[in-house]
C-alpha cells in the first residue's frame, strides 16, 4: 500500500517490548524488612482515581491524520466537522494536539515556545505566543483540549523522523522540549496558562538517546541514559519511570484545582507498565503504534484483549488511536473499518478519531457515529469485554453492561468466511429461555434459544446487544465485572513472552531484521475465565467456566456494589507445573480477614468459600504461595461471584 513518506517517521514508533525491573517484581518474602508486604490488605482501591476518566475518553487526535504537520486550520476543521456531523453530541469531546506543535525551549527562562506560524490565534500581541485563544475557542465549541509531551528531553519525532517537518528548532538545548527537568514548569504552562485538559506523555526521550546513538554522537542531541530498554525485559528502570510519572501526577493535581485533567501514558507496554499503568494514569498504551494495516490492528487489539482485569473506571487500556479512514480501514474497506471500531468499543479503548474529518466520507462518519457501539464503549459499569471463545480465527467477546444486558462481538480475524455458533453459555445465560439480540450495525431484532448459527464474512465483526435470563440469577461472576476487579499485585515474577499476540510485519521495517518474535506483554497476569496462561480454569479435575485465574502471591481488589454474599471455589489450578508447593487463600473485607483457607496443592479438591459481605466496600482476594519465593503457581478463584 503506498504511503506518504511522513508516515515513515510516524511509524518509526517503537517496538514495545517490555522493560521489567527485576527489583520491582520480587515475591513478597523477598521484600526487604522495611517494605510493606504487598499482599497485606489495604482496605482500599489502589487503581488511579485522579483526573477525569470515569469512562474511556472520546475525541480526535492529530497524529494519524497529519503526523507532525499539524496546524490550527486542520485541527479546527476537524473539530468543526465533529460538531456539524453530530458526532460532538454523541460524545466526542477531546481535541488533541500530538507531536509537532513546539518550536523550542527558550533557554533564558526555560519556557516552551509554540510554533506560532502554524497556530495564528496564538499571536496575542505583545508577549509570548499562547495556546490560550485556541483552547478558549475549543472550550466555547464545547470541547476539551489535549496537548502532547515526552518524559525525556526530546520527543518521538526527534528520535524517529526521517525529515524535519515541524521538528523543534535551534541549539541542542533549545530543542530539548520534553518534560525532563521541567515537569512542574511545563505542566503549569499547559494546564494553568494555556488551559489544556488532557496530556499524552510519550517516552522516546527516555529510550532513544543513549550515548552511542547516531543522533547523539552526531551532536544533534544530548545523551540521556535510557530508562526503557525495548530489547531487554530486565533492563528497564521501572522505579525511575514510575517516579517521573508520579511527579507528573503531582504537578497535574497542583495545577488543576478542579481535577479536570486526563493523563495518557504512552510507553507502548514497555517498562512493565502493563502492571502499574492503571495505578498512575487514566489511559495506558498496551502496544507499539497502530498503522493503517489489518495485521497491525490485530497486533494492537491482541495487546489489550486479554487484559480486561487491568481496565477500570479511571484507568483504561489504550491499544492506540483509531485508524478508521486510512489504508485498510478507508471507505473502500468498510468491513475492516467497522471491525476496527467495534473492537475498540468492546475493549473500552479510548475512541480517538485519527482521520482528517474535513475529507472523511459519510459511510466512515456513520461508523464513528454508531450510537449503539458508543453506548457499549461508554457503558457506566466500565467492564472491558472478556473472551468467551478464543482461537486464531474467531474471537467471541462478551461485555457485561450496567443494566445486565451483554454486548457480544463475533470477530472473524481471517481471510475466509467462518461458520460460528453463538451459545447461551458464551453469554452466561440460560439455554432454556429465549435470548433477544439487537444487531448494532443494522438494528435488526432476533431471538434464539440455546444457540444461534452465523456466517461471518472475512474480517467481519458481528456485534449485538443481548438480553436473556442470566445463568447466575442472583448476582454477577467477578469475570462479568472486570471493571470492579483490580489486580493490585498479580504475582508475575518472571516475564515470559506472550504467544497470543499477532505478530505483524511492521510497516516501518518490513522484513529487515529477524521478524517479530514474541514479546513479554504481561503474560502470566490475572485473567477472566482463564488461567494466567490462557488455559481453562480447573481445580482437581473440576472445570470452571467462570472465575478468575491468577498466580499465587497475588492480591486482587474487588469493589462491592451492594452485594450481600461472596462465593468462590479456590485451589491451585490443574495447569500448575509445580505439584509440590502449596498456596493459601485469604479473603479480606475492608481490610479485615473474613476467611482463611489453609495451604492447598495441585490436585487437592477446591475449597468452597461463602461469605456474608453486607456493607463491605472493598474485598481483597489474596493467594499466597507457601515456601519458595517467586513461585509462578496458577491458582483459581473458580465461579467467584458477588450475589444478593
Ligand atoms: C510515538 C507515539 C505515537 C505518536 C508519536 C509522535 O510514536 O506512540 O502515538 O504520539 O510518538 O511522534
Amino acid at each position: 500500500m503506498p504511503r506518504p513518506s511522513r508516515l515513515l517517521l510516524a511509524l518509526a514508533a517503537l517496538c514495545a517490548t517490555t522493560g521489567l525491573h527485576a527489583q520491582t517484581l520480587h515475591a513478597p518474602n523477598l521484600h526487604a524488612q522495611t517494605e510493606p508486604d504487598p499482599l497485606a490488605p489495604t482496605g482500599r482501591w489502589s487503581a488511579y482515581q485522579g483526573g477525569h476518566a470515569d469512562l474511556p475518553p472520546m475525541g480526535w487526535s492529530s497524529w494519524n491524520a497529519f503526523f507532525t504537520e499539524l496546524d490550527e486550520e486542520k485541527l479546527l476543521g476537524s473539530a468543526q466537522r465533529i460538531i456539524d456531523t453530530g458526532l460532538a453530541q454523541k460524545g466526542y469531546r477531546y481535541i488533541n494536539i500530538d507531536d509537532g506543535w513546539w518550536l523550542k525551549r527558550r533557554t533564558s527562562d526555560n519556557r516552551l515556545l509554540l510554533r506560532a506560524e502554524k497556530f495564528p490565534s496564538s499571536r496575542t500581541g505583545a508577549g509570548d505566543a499562547s495556546f490560550r485563544p485556541l483552547t478558549d475557542r475549543l472550550h466555547a465549541m464545547g470541547f476539551k483540549a489535549g496537548i502532547y509531551s515526552d518524559l525525556g528531553r526530546n520527543s518521538c519525532s526527534q528520535a524517529y523522523s526521517t525529515g524535519d517537518a515541524q521538528l523543534p528548532e535551534g541549539t541542542v538545548a533549545e530543542r530539548e522540549v520534553g518534560l525532563y527537568g521541567h515537569i512542574d514548569q511545563d505542566i503549569r504552562l499547559f494546564f494553568t496558562d494555556w488551559g489544556f485538559d488532557f496530556i499524552k506523555v510519550d517516552g522516546c526521550g527516555i529510550r532513544a538517546f543513549a550515548d552511542g546513538e547516531e543522533r547523539v554522537t552526531s551532536g544533534r542531541y544530548r545523551a540521556l541514559a535510557p530508562l526503557i530498554d525495548q530489547a531487554s525485559v530486565t533492563r528497564s528502570d521501572v522505579p525511575a519511570v514510575k517516579q517521573l510519572f508520579a511527579q507528573i501526577n503531582q504537578s497535574l493535581s497542583r495545577h488543576n484545582s478542579d481535577g479536570d485533567y486526563l493523563l495518557s501514558l504512552c510507553i507502548w507496554g514497555s517498562a512493565n507498565v502493563r502492571a502499574w499503568g492503571k495505578d498512575i494514569g487514566n489511559i495506558s498504551r498496551t502496544s507499539d503504534d497502530i498503522t493503517p494495516d489489518w495485521s497491525r490492528m490485530l497486533t494492537n487489539y491482541d495487546s489489550a484483549v486479554r487484559r480486561p482485569l487491568y481496565a477500570q473506571p479511571g484507568a483504561w487500556n489504550d491499544p492506540d488511536m483509531l485508524f478508521v479512514g486510512a489504508g485498510d480501514f478507508d471507505a473502500q474497506h468498510l468491513t475492516e473499518a467497522r471491525s476496527h471500531f467495534a473492537l475498540w468499543a468492546m475493549l473500552n479503548a479510548p475512541l480517538l478519531i485519527g482521520a482528517d474529518l474535513r475529507k472523511t466520507p459519510q459511510p466512515l462518519l456513520d461508523i464513528f457515529g454508531n450510537a449503539g457501539l458508543i453506548a457499549v464503549n461508554q457503558d457506566a459499569a466500565g467492564n472491558q469485554a472478556v473472551l468467551a471463545f478464543d482461537s486464531d480465527t474467531l474471537h467471541i467477546l462478551v461485555k457485561t453492561l450496567a443494566n445486565g444486558d451483554k454486548a457480544v462481538a463475533l470477530f472473524n480475524r481471517g481471510v475466509a468466511p467462518v461458520d460460528a455458533v453463538l451459545t447461551a453459555a458464551h453469554l452466561k445465560m440460560r439455554d432454556d429461555r429465549a435470548i433477544a439480540l439487537t444487531d448494532l450495525w443494522t438494528g435488526a431484532q432476533s431471538r434464539f434459544t440455546k444457540e444461534q448459527p452465523f456466517t461471518i464474512a472475512p474480517r467481519q465483526t458481528l456485534v449485538f446487544r443481548a438480553r436473556g435470563d442470566r445463568l447466575l440469577a442472583d448476582g454477577l461472576y467477578l469475570s462479568e465485572q472486570p471493571g470492579s476487579v483490580n489486580p493490585a499485585v498479580d504475582g508475575v515474577t518472571h516475564p515470559e513472552a506472550d504467544p497470543t499476540i499477532y505478530r505483524a510485519i511492521p510497516a516501518w521495517r518490513g522484513s529487515r531484521g529477524i521478524g517479530e518474535r514474541p514479546l513479554y506483554a504481561g503474560w502470566g497476569g490475572a485473567m477472566a475465565d482463564a488461567t494466567p496462561y490462557n488455559q481453562p480454569l480447573a481445580i482437581a479435575g473440576h472445570a470452571y467456566a467462570s472465575g478468575i485465574g491468577a498466580l499465587a502471591n497475588s492480591r486482587l481488589e474487588v469493589r462491592n456494589h451492594g452485594f450481600t454474599r461472596f462465593t468462590a471455589d479456590v485451589g491451585v489450578d490443574d495447569s500448575a507445573r509445580d505439584g509440590d508447593h502449596a498456596a493459601r487463600f485469604i479473603v479480606y473485607g475492608d481490610g479485615r480477614p473474613l476467611a482463611t483457607i489453609p495451604a492447598l496443592r495441585r490436585g487437592e479438591a477446591a475449597r468452597p468459600i461463602a461469605l456474608d459481605v453486607r456493607g463491605v466496600a472493598i474485598l481483597e482476594l489474596v493467594a499466597q504461595a507457601d515456601g519458595v519465593a517467586g513461585e509462578m503457581l496458577p491458582i483459581s478463584w473458580g465461579d467467584a461471584a458477588l450475589r444478593h
